[in-house]
């Protein structure tokens, strides 16, 4: 599958109910070649008003680790488990995760980063291990098949609770060695 036909395919998705609440669908965004994937977990109302992800709150303090980082979004791409926005920003549901994603593995198949990082908790439970501890494992590296994965803090989890920040900034530290190896 090509870019124009899995972007088509996700447009076109009715698997889930909340398909058909959603303003638009936020397939991705970003460099199709870059090194490095962020995975969220799904979009949120701005997300949804715009059809870009982490455009919200969240997202303008997460666009403060990459400038603090050198990177920039034009070089990283930028995704979701989910691509419809749950309803009242609630977790998504272990069969709307199973509904898409395949639209986000065919998003790893066509970038093939060299690093895929989990955006909290939610993601890091999808794509590196169903028992993943946030506050214990983030910033590990865990080899899944021919990709290397982590997990850093949701950006939502930092603005709850700042004294995170540092740490977010250590494993953003320790994502750009890796890149830059
Ligand atoms: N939270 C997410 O997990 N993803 C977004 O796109 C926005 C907020």
């Amino acid at each position: 599958m090509d870019w124009t036909e899995l972007e088509n395919s996700c447009r076109e998705c009715t698997k889930c109910s909340i398909g058909s609440k959603k303003k638009n669908c936020v397939f991705g965004c970003g460099n199709q070649n870059a090194d490095i994937m962020f995975i969220g977990e799904a979009p949120g109302q701005s997300e949804d008003e715009m059809g870009i992800p982490f455009v919200g709150k969240a997202g303008k303090h997460f666009d403060k680790f990459l400038t603090a980082l050198g990177m920039d979004r034009e070089e990283v791409y930028i995704a979701n488990i989910l691509k419809c926005r749950p309803d009242n920003n609630r977790d998504p549901l272990p069969e709307e995760q199973d509904n898409c994603i395949g639209y986000l593995r065919e998003q790893v198949k066509l970038v093939r980063p060299k690093l895929i990082v989990c955006l909290g908790r939610i993601s890091a439970m999808r794509l590196i291990k169903p028992d993943f501890k946030i506050t214990k494992e983030h910033g590990i590296f865990f080899k899944k098949g021919n990709y290397t994965v982590c997990a850093v803090y949701h950006p939502a989890a930092l603005l709850r609770d700042p004294s995170k920040n540092q740490d977010m900034y250590i494993d953003m530290k320790k994502i750009s060695q890796f890149l830059n190896n």
